[in-house]
């Protein structure tokens, strides 16, 4: 089942915007209804900057959108991509870095030409490679479509809690949470220390902007994000009152 709504909370002690918000019942079925959204944008959008988050909340929606691609429904080679944030220090070598988990779930299975895609190189100097992206977005005219996560400190790709909130491609020291929770990736601890990403404030000038989120562990983060939290604690709030941000939950996100 599929619930629409507005997602403000009544009662909050200050007003905070209402989100566009699907609620749907299982994390498989969000991958669905998300892959539907993506492709839909993508098919009226031919030549847009689609920038993809590489956390695993989206990974089955790539598997989705690479399915609807062999079933004749979008063409997902008919627009450009931009990578959304990678841990400095790690290549694709490394198990867990975004270029690996991107190229893997889908720069290469849905077959997108290098000349379509431009992600950060986290073995590169990550002052050049934020320069490099930054060009390339502007070689694009901006960021069109964008889909995210959410961090359980609620950053949006590596713009953590306090980081400064400015235009362009940013360095970021990793907060203690990133860096707790990016065993997950790469299956043992790495001395991780910074990310490089873009920024929150580019990502809010993207026309479309998909925040997905799933499971119980996600609830309280969303819940601070509706109740109109400080951007400066959660990241993700810098999208707050954007027209074309949608959020996207499971049952057990929405329950906190
Ligand atoms: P996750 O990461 O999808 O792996 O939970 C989300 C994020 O940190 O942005």
């Amino acid at each position: 089942m599929v619930g629409e709504g507005k997602g403000a909370l009544a009662g909050e002690p200050h007003a905070a915007p209402a989100i566009r918000t699907t609620v749907v019942d299982h994390a498989p079925f969000l991958a669905t209804v998300v892959a539907d959204a993506a492709a839909a944008w993508i098919r009226q959008h031919p030549g847009g900057l689609v920038c993809l988050a590489a956390g695993d909340t989206p990974l089955p929606v790539y598997e989705r959108l690479v399915a609807l691609q062999a079933a004749g429904r979008v063409d997902l080679r008919s627009v450009f991509y931009v990578g959304l944030d990678e841990w400095v220090g790690l290549g694709y070598e490394d198990r867990g870095s975004c270029l690996q988990v991107m190229t893997d779930a889908f720069y290469g299975p849905a077959g997108i030409p290098a000349e379509r895609r431009r992600v950060f190189d986290g073995l590169a100097d990550p002052h050049a490679e934020c320069a490099a992206v930054d060009r390339w977005i502007a070689d694009h005219g901006r960021i069109g479509f964008t889909l995210l996560g959410i961090g359980l400190n609620g950053h949006i790709g590596f713009n953590e809690p306090g980081a400064p909130d400015q235009d362009g491609c940013v360095v970021v020291d990793l907060d203690d949470t990133t860096k707790a929770v990016s065993v997950k990736y790469f299956g043992t601890a790495r001395p991780v220390r910074q990310g490089v990403s873009v920024s929150a404030r580019a990502l809010a000038k993207a026309d479309t902007v998909l925040l997905m989120a799933s499971g119980a562990k996600k609830a309280p983060i969303v819940a601070r994000l509706r109740a109109g939290a400080d951007p400066a604690e959660v990241p993700a709030a810098r999208l707050l009152g954007h027209p074309g941000l949608h959020l996207f939950l499971d049952r057990e996100a929405d329950a906190g």
